[in-house]
């Protein structure tokens, strides 16, 4: 991993024991009780750049979803599945007492019996083989691969599956993935063919080198101006003096964002440059921050509350 992200990510609790587990139990409650939203904000932008890109290619789509972990993206954007109905299901007492292999054989019954878009394929990328494989498992993403591309190489089946790619996503994931991944995801795809970036990243992590190695694959980057997605409650008073203290070395300003609690990120979207110029990336996407206040609250008022301040 970069160094400087690395030194960064530092600051933030450190939860790789819940991206590692045979099933998502653990993720939902750690994650859960943090208010962890992501996802669902971001379901409904991947959703615009999808029909976006369904309409220029005339057919269904692929996403590569990059540090998929259990495949909740796929659950909240083409199931429609929220954070909450997700939470209340794995707390659930029958849930809890199952058997890892028990449950994956009950979730892959529960997410067959939601509509899924035809139209839209996933693939999942992540580190953890226990992720990609319950994802696979219950059906969130039809092909997976477990490699960690900050320090490995993609063999031929991970640069042929790579390729397939109409979109390249990922939330949560910057920080703990740099502008190597994304130089060897690009580098995976043969000249003259590549894939949309969307990236929704924490506003301590800085883009510029990732933007810098997309321009080089002939992607041109954009930020949506005036928008933050909360990614998730701070867990500590200790983390969130951190990120803000981050935030400010950056030129950023906390006030009503960070100093209230919460991650926020932005949404940075890297296509080829004819594309950007037919249509700039505020008017392919738009977000409805009522909406998605009202999303964050419902989920908030589930979950307790921490006095931070
Ligand atoms: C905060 S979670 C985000 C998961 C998912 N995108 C979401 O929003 O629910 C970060 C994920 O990145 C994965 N990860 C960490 N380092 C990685 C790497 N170098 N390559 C691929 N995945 C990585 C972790 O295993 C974990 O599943």
């Amino acid at each position: 991993m970069n160094v400087r992200f690395s030194s960064i990510n530092a600051i933030k609790a450190d939860f790789s024991d819940i991206y590692a587990s045979d099933d998502p139990r653990d993720y939902f409650k750690v994650l859960g009780k943090l208010n962890y939203v992501i996802p669902q904000l971001a379901a409904p932008v991947l959703l615009q750049l999808a029909e976006r890109l369904i309409e220029i290619k005339g057919r269904p789509i692929t996403i590569l979803d990059v540090g998929c972990s259990y495949g909740l993206l796929s659950a909240t954007a083409r199931l429609g599945l929220s954070i909450s109905q997700l939470c209340a299901r794995y707390e659930a007492e029958p849930i809890q007492a199952l058997d890892p292999q028990r449950l994956a054989s009950f979730d892959a019954k529960y997410f067959a019996s939601w509509p899924k878009r035809p139209d839209i394929r996933f693939i999942g990328l992540d580190c953890s083989p226990q992720a990609i494989s319950y994802a696979l498992t219950v059906g969130l993403i039809e092909k997976g691969l477990v490699i960690d591309l900050e320090t490995n190489a993609p063999d031929g089946n991970a640069r042929s599956l790579i390729s397939q790619a109409d979109l390249i996503i990922s939330t949560g994931a910057v920080g703990y993935i740099s502008e190597k991944t994304f130089s060897k995801l690009l580098q995976a795809f043969p000249a003259g063919k590549s894939a949309w970036v969307a990236s929704f990243v924490l506003r301590m992590f800085d883009y510029a080198k990732i933007a810098k190695t997309l321009h080089e694959h002939g992607l041109e980057t954009e930020r949506l101006n005036d928008v933050t997605f909360v990614q998730r409650r701070f867990q500590d008073r200790s983390e969130l003096c951190s990120a803000i203290d981050l935030i400010k070395s950056r030129g950023l300003d906390p006030s009503g964002k960070e100093d209230e609690g919460f991650y926020h990120a932005e949404l940075f979207l890297s296509r080829p440059t004819n594309e950007v110029r037919k249509a700039s990336l505020s008017r392919i996407v738009s977000v409805d921050c009522d909406n998605a206040a009202e999303q964050l609250l419902e989920i908030a008022s589930n979950e307790f509350h921490r006095d931070l301040h």
